[in-house]
Formats: structure tokens, sequence, C-alpha cells
């Protein structure tokens, strides 16, 4: 690993992702006594503010967005020290002697945080090389959206790759600072008992579901530029599949992993023309109600008619020897009854069942891997009734806990907490490199382009509800119920 940097430089330090994840991230760190001493942060964006007017917006997100409990008036003061503020229009080369100035020497290491409009990497990283803010001492990362296609994205990567070599590049998805996510990589390689059951032969299929009861959170213009499956599935999803479906890596580090995950992206069967129709199912909310709460439906929101879909469903395939004929389901969408991340495998029932002559039903295992609301593992195997059976046997099938429930120490960290001391520290384990990208973009891009050739448009779902009825019969024609 790398040394740790003695900077930080945030583009887009005022923004949303800024205030709700970010600076909490960093003021967990600091608080944790897990930055580098003397570590500054520097803030910069377009808007015209000084270090005292950065520090006190800083103040108000940990306000907003952090338990009181973990705000000791002594550390919240040492962490805003830490903070600085350059106001730079990224289109104005001249804008950035002043972060030049800020940063001073960059011998000691330097991490740039690119959330920023992707229209402006470009004239940003020139702005940055121009000014000597890109020499080998320092580390650059990037977070969504990374272009909206393969060419587009590909555009972006080739603009950085001009100035910094791909080891320097950190290309973010927060799903993978999820703790629970590193945990399916402690469960898949840390136990001997999985690992001869995690293939075709024994697994009958997976689900990957990303439910959210949020609408768009005021992101109008990107969301609709987006849709469902370019905002979720081409990244987050893509990223859990993988992580699930990926040969034991032979070391933990970030070559290893990504030359294993990049192995999966790839052998995604593609889904074109003649079966985006079979395979995948779109919709967009109409009004509804959400936990007794009337919403909007998606047009309302936007204040216009809209052919983007909040709603996707996908039946995928990895076309290799492990996983030859097993589906894995995935679904997202924005205001679904609940707001539940999780991963299930589906293993195959017991060849004979030794219980039926008794009356009693056996559910095939699965397991549940649970991203959120609560970050949990359950392992759901048959167990008895206890009794006499005079009336025959009942079997129930009752989990398993094999996630963090059972380590009670330590608080639960934002992902962005584990992305940011990765950074600082250079680790890149937990970062998409670029084959990963443009695999999962050059799978997306055919769907869409079958979505265009079979004139596919969203259908409407209430919102409240989990999603077109044509996505429960997108998996009941295999017999596959969605786990709600
Ligand atoms: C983001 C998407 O990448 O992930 C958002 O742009 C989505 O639309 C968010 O709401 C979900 O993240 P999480 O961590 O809340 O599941």
């Amino acid at each position: 690993m790398a040394a740790a940097v003695s900077s930080l430089l945030l583009f887009g330090a005022t923004g949303d992702l800024s205030q709700r994840m970010l600076l909490p991230s960093l003021y967990g760190l600091h608080a944790d006594g897990l930055l580098p001493g003397d570590m500054s942060i520097i803030g910069t964006a377009k808007s015209d503010h000084d270090d005292t007017e950065f520090r006190s917006l800083a103040k108000a997100a940990l306000n907003r967005f952090i338990d009181t409990g973990r705000l000791t008036a002594d550390t919240v003061d040492r962490f805003l020290a830490r903070l600085r503020y350059v106001p730079v229009d990224a289109t104005k080369p001249e804008d950035f002697a002043g972060l030049v100035e800020a940063v001073g020497p960059t011998d000691r290491g330097l991490a740039i945080f690119l959330s920023t409009a992707p229209s402006l990497f470009g004239v940003t990283i020139d702005g940055l090389s121009a000014s000597g803010l890109t020499d080998g001492n320092v580390r650059l990362a990037l977070e969504k959206p990374l272009g909206d296609s393969l060419e587009t994205s590909c555009q972006i990567n080739d603009s950085v790759a001009a100035i910094f070599p791909e080891q320097r590049i950190f290309r973010i998805d927060h799903y993978l600072g999820k703790e629970t996510v590193q945990n399916l990589l402690a469960l898949r390689f840390g136990n001997r008992l999985f690992e001869p059951m995690w293939n075709a032969g024994e697994i009958d299929h997976v689900q990957i579901t990303v439910a959210e009861t949020v609408g768009l959170e005021g992101r109008v213009e990107f969301y609709d530029r987006a849709g469902a499956l370019r905002d979720m599935v081409q990244n987050h999803m893509l990223q859990l599949l993988a992580l699930v479906a990926m040969e034991p890596p032979a070391h933990f580090d970030a070559q290893s992993i990504r030359d294993e995950k990049v192995k999966v992206l790839r052998s995604l069967s593609p889904i074109d023309a003649a079966t985006a129709s079979t395979h995948t199912v779109i919709g967009q909310y109409g009004p509804g109600a959400i936990g007794g709460q009337i919403v909007p439906g998606y047009s309302e929101e936007l204040t216009r008619v809209s052919g983007t879909e909040t709603f996707v469903a996908v039946k995928a395939h990895v076309d290799n020897w492990r996983w030859r004929g097993v589906p894995f389901y995935l679904r997202t969408g924005k205001r679904l009854p609940l707001r539940q991340s999780e991963i299930l495998i589906q293993f195959k029932p017991v060849p004979h069942s030794i219980f039926a002559e008794r009356g009693a039903v056996i559910q095939p295992n699965r397991l549940i891997i649970s991203l959120q609301p609560d970050e949990n593992i359950r392992l759901m195997v048959m167990s008895k009734q206890p009794g006499l059976d005079r009336d025959g046997i009942r079997l129930h099938a009752v989990p398993l806990d094999l996630g963090a429930n059972v380590f009670t120490e330590g608080r639960r960290r934002i992902a962005y907490e584990r992305l940011l001391l990765d950074l600082i520290e250079g680790d890149s384990t937990l970062f998409v490199r670029r084959d990963e990208v443009e695999a999962q973009w050059r799978w997306i891009d055919g769907i869409r382009r079958g979505w265009a050739v079979n004139d596919m448009t969203p259908k409407p779902y209430a919102a409240g509800t989990w999603g077109p009825s044509a996505a429960i019969a997108l998996t009941e024609r295999d017999g596959v119920t969605w786990h709600d």
C-alpha cells in the first residue's frame, strides 16, 4: 500500500454528496484518529466562499447528518480547523493558481476527489495538469456518473488516462464500501462450507434487489437522463453480481480481485434486440402511497411526460462453466414499498425428501445477504418444530445468523468512510478498474439498443408497489418468486 497523503482536495465540496456523505465520513475518520494528523482538506467549488463560510457549511452538514452523540465541540473544532476553501471555476485555467497555493508542494501526497458534473472532468483535469497538480504523488478519485454509454465512458477514461496512470485512478462505486458487500468476500472465501456449493450444480438462481422508497430527490434532470438501468444496474448491481459470481482470487489485493470480477462482467450473456423483451422489464411509477403517505407520480414530480424507466428487472446469465443455466434476476426501482437491498442465493432442493411421507414440506436452503436497511447475512435451514409429532413432522425454515449482527461493538460506518480512507492510504482494491467499467457499459448498451429496436417503453406501476406486474411474470415464468 502507498503512503497516506497529506492533503485531500475535494471538488464539488459544497454539493449534496459532500454534505451528506463526504464531510460526515471525513469527520468520522477524524474523530476516530484515522486521518493523518496534519492532513488538510481543501474544498473547492464554483461558488465564492472563504474558509470561514466553508467551515460553517461543513458544521451545518455535520449537525444535520451525524448523530449529536458523536459530535463533541472540541473534536468538531479540530476537524473544522483542517478545512480550507478555494473557489474555482474549472473552465477558467487561471482559477487553479489559488489551489496550487493552498495545496503547497505535493511531495507528501495529494488525493483529489472529483464529485462534479462529468462534463467538467476534462477541463478540471487539464487545469490540474497545467498547474502541476498531477505529478506522481497525486491520486484521483472519480465519482459516478462516468459517462452514459460505453462511448462516453471511454472518452472520460481516455481524458483521465492522458494524465493519470490507471494505478492512480480510484473510480468510486459506493456499494463496494458497504460492510456487507465486503462480508460477502469473507463468507465465500473465509469458509470452506460454501464454495463447493457455489455453482450451477447446487444453486437454482440468484436474486439481487435494490429497492428504494425515495423518488427523484431533487435530482430531476440527472435522473431523467439516466434512468434506473444506468443509475443503478450499470454500476452497483453489476458489481454485486460480479462479487457473487467471481472465481476465488489468489490474493486479497486490487489486481487479483478486479481480475476475477472483470472476467464475470465479460461473461455476461448479451441481452439484445432478440431477448430484451423477454429478459427485461421496465416501469415508471405513477401516483400511489408509501408508508401511508400519498406520493405523486414520476411525471408529476418531473412536471412533464417522460419515457425514462424508474424500475428495471433483468434476467441475466453468466456464460461460464460455473454458472451455466443459473438465472441472476436483478431488480431495482424508485418508489417501491420498502427500502430493501439484498442478494438472495437460492439453493436447489434436496434430491429426495424422507419427510414427505410424514407430511412435512422441505423448503430449499436460501442464503440472504441484506445490505439495507439492516446489514446481515442469514442462512435459512430446515429445522424440526419441537413436539411429539403425533400429527406428522413439522419442519420450518429458520435463520442461522451469519452476519455482522454478532459483532456488537463498533458503530456502522458510512460506505464512504472506508473508501475515503482507502483513497487516502492508496489501496485501490475496493475501487473499479477501467476494464470493469467498460465491460459493464458494453452489456448495458446492448440492453438499451434492445429496448430501442423493440420500442419498449416503461409500464406504469403505482408508487408503493413492487413494480409492473410484468416483473413478477419475468420470474414466475421460470417458477421463481421474488423475495419481497
Ligand atoms: C446512487 C444513485 O448511486 O445510489 C441513487 O444515483 C441511489 O439514485 C443511490 O438512490 C442508492 O444508494 P444507497 O447507498 O442509499 O443504496
